[in-house]
């Protein structure tokens, strides 16, 4: 079995590689990449993997058995494309097993919803092609509100349109442990699974981000406007309004979810307890 992952460039595919590679050595592990000099580090082959170049993916996957694609970045009605040219790829270059990392989400009604819809329209797509096929999908990263530190810090409190809402965050590196296993384990063909850690509110996160950076942060709900007008000031008003609809998810419990992660890995999902305890340290 030759095992494979698209954007080992980026960090969630750089993390599925580096599992695949504990687990079945580095000569069974290969890794597409649009920028192959930024995966160099990983020791594997890797190829050539642009999302647009349907032509170049189907040479990259020659002899590849199972197949992770990572989701594109693109706006979504380009990224259906784009992951469209890997699952055609995939077909004519014989993958057999195809795990696609698709999104939780708001589907209807925010302005991020268009993402979450295109995230659909691969799995879709996925289901039709014929492949053996296995879905995830993610939930939010956390390591981008840890990153966000300072500025949390700066402001003295999280301020955001989420409520109550319950969120089951996840990891880059308990996703790959996920990926990992439903590319490789039996059993999990035609699965689709929820990956995520235990919900939390983000009075819960202010409490985590509290106990592990010694910070005072304080919780704070506003209202969806006020929200997208503090990240459109921050981000501009491409991607104020996409973050805007995450939150908006998330107070409509979009993302409210046990999860698969145990089914799927054999084990629980790293807990936040333990995950925050290590950041303190
Ligand atoms: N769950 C969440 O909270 C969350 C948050 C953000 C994103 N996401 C999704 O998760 C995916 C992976 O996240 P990440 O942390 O690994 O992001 P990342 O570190 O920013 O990596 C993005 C990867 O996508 C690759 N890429 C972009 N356009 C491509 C194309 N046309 N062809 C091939 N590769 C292309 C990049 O390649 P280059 O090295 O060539 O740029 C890079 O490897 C994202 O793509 C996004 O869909 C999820």
């Amino acid at each position: 079995m030759t095992y494979a992952v698209t954007a080992a460039s980026g960090q969630l595919g750089h993390a599925i590689a580096e599992r695949l590679i504990d687990r079945f050595g580095p000569e069974q592990v290969i890794g597409l990449a649009r920028s192959p000099q930024n995966a160099a580090d990983l020791g594997i082959e890797i190829r050539a993997g642009d999302y647009d170049d349907r032509a170049q993916l189907e040479a990259s996957l020659a002899g590849v058995s199972a197949l992770v694609l990572v989701s594109g970045m693109a706006p979504p009605d380009d990224r259906i494309l784009q992951h469209r040219n890997v699952i055609a790829a995939a077909k004519s270059a014989g993958v057999s097993r195809l795990v696609y990392t698709s999104i939780q989400g708001p589907e209807d009604g925010t302005p991020f919803s268009p993402i979450v819809q295109s995230n659909r329209q691969t799995e879709a797509d996925i289901r039709a092609s014929g492949l053996d096929w296995a879905i995830g999908r993610n939930g939010i990263y956390i390591e981008p509100d840890v990153d966000y530190i300072d500025s949390y810090r700066a402001r003295g409190e999280i301020a955001n349109s989420a409520g109550d809402g319950c969120c089951g965050y996840t990891t880059r590196a308990e996703l790959a442990e996920a990926y990992a296993a439903l590319l490789t384990r039996g059993g999990m063909g035609g699965r689709l699974v929820n990956l995520n850690g235990a919900p939390i509110t983000q009075a819960q996160l202010a409490a985590y981000l509290n106990a592990a950076f010694g910070t005072d942060l304080r919780y704070r709900a506003i209202s969806p406007e006020a929200y997208v007008a503090d990240r459109t000031a921050e981000l501009g008003s491409f991607f104020g309004p996409i973050i805007g609809g995450i939150y908006d998810g998330i107070r409509l419990g979009a993302y409210d979810r046990p999860g698969d992660f145990e089914m799927v890995t054999g084990r629980a999902h790293q807990s936040w307890d333990e995950y925050f305890a290590a950041l303190a340290d």
